[in-house]
């Protein structure tokens, strides 16, 4: 019966970490898969989950299964990292979230849901997005389409086209938007685009779903949450699929969560009821570790303010690689304007480079990035940024 497979082709994010494994060159860079890479070139695990995750060990007395949901603790903790303690959507009652095995998990949930019980609704998804994206909610059965975002031309936001789209987009359909740190562009809406976007989804009754995957390493933590505050404005009913991979480092700990606000607080536990139906068939309750650190931290007052030094850490390292990156290709005498990576946010650019030059410079520098020419800025250092210039002047 298995005979007749052909084989699948490698995903095309996290296949490059494993052609980087086996890569024999000591020089190699990754800046293929979105993994934050301290000045040394290490993925640390963070201070605040190292305590956090003494005092679970010293404290733990059963691996018993959690709830479908997750833990309420930690429900309520990512509502207030999301939102702020005194959001009237948290206080109310209106909110209800769900802890995912990651922020993947998240969508796929969502995207069961939209499926059940939002029957013939198209989702929307930026022109690019984050690859995996598509395959995600097409495996969910829902319908996809593309609306317009970022203009190749300007290496900026196409807002005018993106609004112009979503004023088409009929109602009850669902439009995804990235949190903060636009995956794979680094180009986010300006606060006035916000609005204008929150605005134009509540007029045209879509259903907004927001995938906040790097809350942090933008502009700051609230900051960050500039776009979903200006949908909790306006909007009943949102979406949002969040993850702690990245801004607490626990990748391969898969701990994200979906989060529902509903019109009331009757609502949401109502939609809570189906989703819990979902969890159940998929993967029955979420797993505990993770979610145990981020209640931990989140919840401690020493080890939140130990964490967002961390974060902040992190946000201004990544910065501080933009910055150098583009001083560092003018020294090596190219012409082609960069300054408009300093401007992106997060960990991502899109560096312009063509998929003939990502390929060379895979072949002949054993450097990796996505086959799009989006590059990892947090996989740059002090250290491999002469070299990486030195290749990417080459290959232009
Ligand atoms: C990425 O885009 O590189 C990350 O979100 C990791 C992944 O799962 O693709």
């Amino acid at each position: 019966m298995l005979e007749r497979l052909d084989m699948a082709p490698p995903d095309p994010i996290l296949g490059l970490t494993a052609a980087f494994k086996a890569d024999p060159n000591p020089g190699k860079i990754n800046l293929g898969v979105g993994v934050y890479q301290d000045d040394q070139g290490r993925t640390p695990v963070l201070d605040a989950v190292r305590q956090a995750e003494e005092r679970i060990l010293a404290t733990e007395t059963s691996k018993n299964y959690l709830p479908i949901d997750g833990q309420p603790e930690y429900g309520r903790a990512v509502q207030e990292l999301l939102l702020g303690e005194d959001h009237p959507v948290v206080s109310s009652g209106r909110a209800v979230t769900l802890q995912t095995p990651g922020g993947t998990g998240g969508l796929r949930v969502a995207g069961d849901f939209i499926r059940q019980h939002c029957p013939g609704a198209t989702l929307w998804l930026s022109e690019p997005t984050w690859a995996n994206h598509p395959k995600v909610f097409e495996s969910a059965g829902v319908p996809v389409k593309t609306y317009p975002y970022y203009d190749a031309g300007s290496r900026d936001l196409a807002s005018e086209a993106m609004l112009a789209a979503v004023r088409q987009i009929p109602a009850g359909d669902v439009l995804l938007v990235h949190g903060c740190c636009h995956n794979p562009t680094g180009v986010d809406p300006s606060p006035e685009t916000w609005e204008e976007l929150a605005g134009t989804i509540r007029e045209r009754g879509i259903l907004p779903l927001v995938d906040f995957a790097y809350q942090g390493l933008g502009d700051g933590l609230r900051t960050d949450a500039r776009g979903l505050e200006a949908l909790c404005d306006r909007q009943e009913e949102i979406l949002v699929a969040s993850s702690f991979s990245k801004n607490f480092g626990l990748y391969n700990e898969r701990v994200g969560a979906l989060t529902l606000v509903a019109a009331n607080a009757d609502t949401a536990e109502r939609a809570l009821s189906h989703l819990k139906i979902t969890v159940r068939t998929n993967y029955s309750n979420p797993p505990a570790h993770g979610g145990a650190i981020v209640t931990q931290v989140l919840t401690d007052t020493t080890l939140r303010r130990a964490w967002e030094d961390e974060v902040e850490a992190m946000r201004n390292r990544i910065q501080g690689m933009r910055t150098l990156f583009v001083e560092t290709l003018q020294a090596k005498g190219v012409k082609r304007d960069f300054s408009f990576i300093q401007k992106q946010r997060g960990m991502f650019s899109f560096s312009g480079l063509t998929p003939d030059q990502v390929q060379r410079l895979r072949d002949e520098y054993s450097i990796y990035m996505v086959g799009s020419g989006r590059i990892n800025v947090a996989g740059m250092t002090t250290g491999n940024m002469d070299r990486l210039c030195q290749a990417v002047a080459a290959v232009l």
